[in-house]
């Protein structure tokens, strides 16, 4: 097993886009709408889509946040997990000019997510541990991540990349109100 991270690029758009036909999503919030947005974007403007996947400038129209209200799009990028095909998207967002991110943005540094029929092979792991250099040539001396305390495998992946628990969070608006647990992954 040979695994990489890529930058998105045409090249390997129409295996993305497979995926997401599939019913699969690269965003755990929003679902099958963000899935069905992306293919809606692909389909107007492929080019214009890779690009806005690497966003380290953070343009872009403003986010809605928790609390219906809007803020300013914070840096990004995604990375595109590979093995001889599309394996999973794992994400990394920062604060503005490296600065920590701020309070109203409750989902930590990096998000990802594997297609189901590709779980269970290290993919999650391996693609965490392959961006975490990223992160750090980035400037970022920790990252904090976030979990489902009833998400084992996604603690798993955290938990093998080096991750510390630092705080149990009981009904709060993320995450439908279910309990969540903070890592902290120091670089
Ligand atoms: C979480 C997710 C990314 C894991 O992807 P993956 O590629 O299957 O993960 P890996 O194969 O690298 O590792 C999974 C680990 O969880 C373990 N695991 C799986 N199911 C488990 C369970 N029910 N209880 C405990 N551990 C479990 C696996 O054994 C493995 O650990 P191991 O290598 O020590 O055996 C994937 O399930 C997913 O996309 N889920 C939906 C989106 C999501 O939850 N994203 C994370 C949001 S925080």
């Amino acid at each position: 097993m040979t695994v990489t991270l890529e930058t998105p690029s045409l090249d390997l758009l129409p295996d993305y886009a497979e995926a997401l036909r599939q019913g699969w999503s690269a965003d755990n919030v929003r679902g099958k709408a963000a899935a069905d947005e992306e293919l809606d974007r692909i389909a107007a403007d492929p080019e214009g889509f890779v690009q806005s996947l690497d966003n380290s400038d953070g343009d872009g129209p403003p986010v809605l946040r928790l609390d219906g209200s809007y803020g300013p799009r914070l840096p990004s990028l995604r990375r595109w997990i590979w093995d001889n095909g599309f394996c999973g998207s794992i994400g990394l967002r920062w604060g503005p000019g490296g600065g920590p991110l701020p309070d109203w943005f409750p989902y930590g540094h990096i998000g990802y997510a594997v297609p189901p029929w590709r779980r269970g092979r290290g993919y999650a792991t391996q693609g965490l541990k392959l961006l975490l250099p990223e992160a750090r040539g980035r400037g970022l001396d920790h990252v904090e991540l976030t979990t489902d305390a009833g998400n084992p495998s996604s603690q798993r992946v955290v938990i093998k990349n080096g991750g510390h628990l630092v705080a149990r969070e009981v009904g709060g608006t993320l995450h439908g109100g279910a309990e969540i647990l903070r890592w902290r992954i120091d670089l």
